[in-house]
């Protein structure tokens, strides 16, 4: 017997909400389901030894055949992008932005396909594809024909790279193309590009969409295959620029690769973001925002919200209301446009997600799951919840990458940031608190690149996204995103040079100095008892210096670490107050740091005006310490979004032997300014002038530990800061070789690298690539309404 209306209003159920698949199986059999590359504008003619099967992962049935592409076809298409480059770089901006924008267009006219393609082969629910995943990517075209335009005018001098490699994952397959290949083209650059495996065919669509919308042949190459295509691109030596996003372990291989090459690195890796509920948050939304943080896109989202750290006093009241609401969810068919939640990429992923909530449940963690099952066919897993999680267990630390969520309780706003920062991951964070003033702290002390206060997983053209720590470097969106495709003007080389004549002769006769290292805030004798004998240029005697080793490092690191948290906390005004003190006391030593550098070589000229170089530097970085503002993006109505560097933390600095003074001082001011501790190795005939240096530092009111200098073997010495996993990056501007070994060093906890080109210390004229390496962008959401 039919239900009655009462009664179907008792239990709403929900009936069947399909989207027809039509169209979307008419493109595959018109092309006969097989796939070649686009290479130079002209798709490959497919070969059937080359192509392998891209599922339905709702089904467990092929969609298509796509082409594993070779290292051949990797140098045809980079050769076609470089071919491309030379007139797609010259274009005025405003013609690049036309074609960005009919990229744009052509996005939104096959907007469905897109979405319903996007459904079938990588399982995400058609509501997530049709309303936010396709919506975004062309919002990502219009904003980037925006920056075409507006290149020259905000970024002058700046110039486009090259030809950048770009390797995307499956779990957002068009969305993470837009990302990457938007930017690019907006700043001059061309693309060859490559899909994950198992979501190629967005792509695929896309390319031919790059024809119709009449983009020049070889600006943008589409590549398909497995993770050895990748690394083609990857080491490929004509390409100028590698973005990728996918797991921290092949990021760290690629950091690996890249090293010493000078390529551009930005890697977008994985997350373990923790979702912060306090007790006066409002529980019912908090709920529903746990849904969207972990159940979106089947929690193969990279910023999921995965750890739910709740106020004890409210755990058992939220515990209940999530298991009501995960009771009511709906998995199935990704086409159903009732279906919250679909289906799992690939069986390799279902066994691993099935895998580490097996080896929860064996470290203590309870396993709950809603009554119903999920479907038979296809690849899908249910929503779960962990509870009584360990902190430093499987599922408070591990990136399961599917529908689970691990919960833990906090007592105090203290312990709750110390939760959330356990972690070697730092993409993104959700604050949830009635308590505007509460929330905001929280959100500058969690280490993480992107904050949604009382809301998650909001994403935008306008504002940067990308990690802190192991979550990788560099952003994408915005102009924070924009300028990773972009070379910074290079500096002038404005300062004198030395010369031989009249070096000053050695203070024979007068008191030893003893050189030491500079430790916290503390002269120490370094840790191996030895000193080396420091010589100029003509081979004399100019003293001895500490010969510092690994320990006096870590020891220099601990301090510099127990430093960060105060002196990153103060405020812009007090650190400019500090640096222009450190200019001062140099001014009134300023005879004897002359003295000095004409020991080592220089001309009494060169000598004077270096000193005077350090002084002008010391004045731009206090003058700068207040002045690097954030901004407040364009992103959603009804949301402020403010983007704030922050400062990166401990700071390795390997100084030139060249300038000793200059270039020493320049780059710890800078880095200290922007409100990093540093560890600083001074180069090896600058050793005497670095303690000097340090001297002045301890007679300038800097907190112990926020600079420690020591000198000694600079390979050895490099290499501890390298490898370091506490030390969050470093700058590299010795004259040698070693860039290459300490780049590789430092892929152990992905370290922001820079290395710095001969004279590129130079402050003047290059003072946004200092800021812009000195921090890190976190964009904090913060939405509004009564
Ligand atoms: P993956 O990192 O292997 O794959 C991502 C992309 O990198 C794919 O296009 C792949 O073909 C390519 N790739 C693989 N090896 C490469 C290499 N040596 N050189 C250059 N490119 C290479 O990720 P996978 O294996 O698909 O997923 C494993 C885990 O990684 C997931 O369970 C998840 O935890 C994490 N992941 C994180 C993503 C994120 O958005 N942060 C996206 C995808 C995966």
């Amino acid at each position: 017997m039919a239900a009655t209306i009462a009664e179907l209003m008792e239990t709403l159920p929900y009936g069947p909400a399909p989207e027809a698949a039509g169209p979307a199986h008419d493109w595959l059999a018109a092309h006969d389901g097989r796939f070649g590359l686009l290479i130079g504008g002209v798709w490959t003619a497919t070969d059937d030894a080359r192509l392998f099967e891209s599922f339905n992962p709702a089904t467990a049935r092929p969609l298509a055949r796509i082409t594993q592409a070779t290292g051949a076809d990797v140098d045809t298409a980079v050769d076609a992008a470089t071919t491309a480059f030379a007139s797609w770089s010259a274009l005025p901006g405003h013609a690049r932005a036309r074609h960005l924008y009919a990229l744009g267009r052509a996005v939104q006219r096959h907007s469905r396909l897109f979405a319903v393609i996007e459904s079938l082969d990588n399982g995400k629910p058609i509501r997530e594809t049709r309303d936010i995943d396709i919506p975004l990517v062309a919002r990502h075209f219009y904003h980037h024909a925006g920056w075409a335009q507006l290149l020259d005018s905000e970024f002058p001098g700046y110039t486009p790279l090259g030809v950048a490699g770009q390797i995307i994952p499956w779990n957002f397959p068009l969305l993470m193309l837009s990302w990457k290949i938007a930017p690019a083209l907006a700043a001059g650059n061309t693309v060859v590009l490559k899909p994950a495996e198992w979501t190629s065919l967005t792509a695929l669509l896309f390319g031919e969409i790059c024809i119709e919308a009449g983009l020049p042949p070889g600006v943008v190459n589409i590549v398909t295959g497995d993770g050895k295509v990748g690394e083609a691109i990857v080491t490929h030596p004509g390409v100028a620029k590698i973005a990728f996003t996918g797991s921290t372990e092949v990021g760290r291989r690629i950091r690996t690769l890249t090293a010493g090459t000078g390529k551009g690195l930005s890697l977008e890796l994985g997350g373990k973001s923790p979702f912060i509920v306090f007790a006066d948050a409002d529980l019912d939304s908090a709920v529903e925002g746990v849904v969207d943080a972990i159940w979106f896109n089947q929690g193969q989202v990279c910023c999921a919200g995965s750890r739910l750290l709740v106020q004890e006093g409210i755990a058992d009241a939220m515990i209940a209301k999530l298991r009501a609401r995960m009771e009511r969810l709906r998995v199935g068919d990704p086409l159903d446009k009732a279906v919250d939640i679909g289906a799992i990429v690939a069986p390799r992923q279902l066994e691993r997600i099935t895998q580490l909530v097996q080896q929860s449940a064996d470290e203590g963690a309870q396993v709950w799951q809603p009554s119903w099952s999920c479907p038979q066919e296809g690849w899908f897993y249910p929503p779960t919840l962990l509870t009584d999680v360990a902190p430093a267990s499987t599922a408070a630390q591990i990136e399961i990458f599917g529908p689970v969520l691990a919960l833990m309780t906090f007592r105090t706003p203290d312990e709750a940031v110390a939760l959330a920062n356990n972690t070697r991951y730092g993409l993104a964070a959700s604050v949830w608190s009635e308590n505007i003033s509460l929330a905001l702290d929280v959100a500058r002390r969690v280490l993480a690149g992107v904050i949604w206060i009382n809301g998650t997983n909001m994403f935008d053209a306008a504002a940067g996204f990308g990690g802190y720590r192991e979550s990788g470097f560099g952003r994408e969106g915005g102009r924070e995103g924009l300028v990773e495709y972009l070379r910074a003007p290079q500096p002038p080389t404005a300062l004198p040079v030395a010369t031989h004549d009249a070096p000053a002769a050695h203070s024979n006769g007068q008191i030893d100095r003893t050189y030491k290292v500079f430790v916290g805030g503390k002269q120490a004798r370094p840790d191996s008892g030895y000193s080396r004998v420091v010589l100029n240029d003509d081979g004399d005697v100019i003293g001895t210096a500490a010969e510092g080793n690994r320990k006096d490092i870590r020891n220099a690191v601990e301090a510099a670490r127990t430093a960060a948290a105060s002196w990153s906390a103060g405020t812009g005004h007090g650190r400019a107050q500090v640096v222009y003190y450190l200019a001062e006391n140099l001014s009134a030593r300023a005879d004897l740091f002359v003295q000095l550098l004409q020991e080592t070589g220089a001309s009494a000229v060169s000598a004077r005006a270096e000193v005077d170089h350090t002084i002008a530097a010391l004045f731009t970085w206090a003058a700068w310490a207040d002045k690097y503002d954030g901004a407040l993006h364009h992103t959603s109505a009804r949301t402020l979004t403010l983007a704030v560097p922050e400062a990166l933390g401990v700071l390795g600095i390997i100084a030139p032997d060249a300038a000793p003074l200059a270039a020493l001082v320049t780059l710890v001011a800078a880095a200290i300014a922007q409100g990093n501790s540093v560890v600083a190795v001074p180069g090896e005939r600058g050793a005497l002038l670095a303690f000097e240096f340090a001297l002045l530092c301890e007679s300038s009111d800097l907190p112990a530990g926020v600079v420690s200098i020591v000198s000694g073997p600079r390979a050895a010495l490099t290499k501890t800061l390298a490898e370091h996993n506490d030390v969050d990056g470093l700058w590299y501007a010795a004259e040698d070789d070693g860039a290459a070994a300490a780049e590789r060093a430092s892929a152990g906890n992905l370290k922001r690298t820079w290395v710095i080109a001969p004279r590129g210390w130079h402050t003047v004229g290059n003072a946004p690539e200092f800021l812009r390496r000195a921090t890190q962008w976190k964009n904090i959401w913060a939405p509004y309404g009564a």
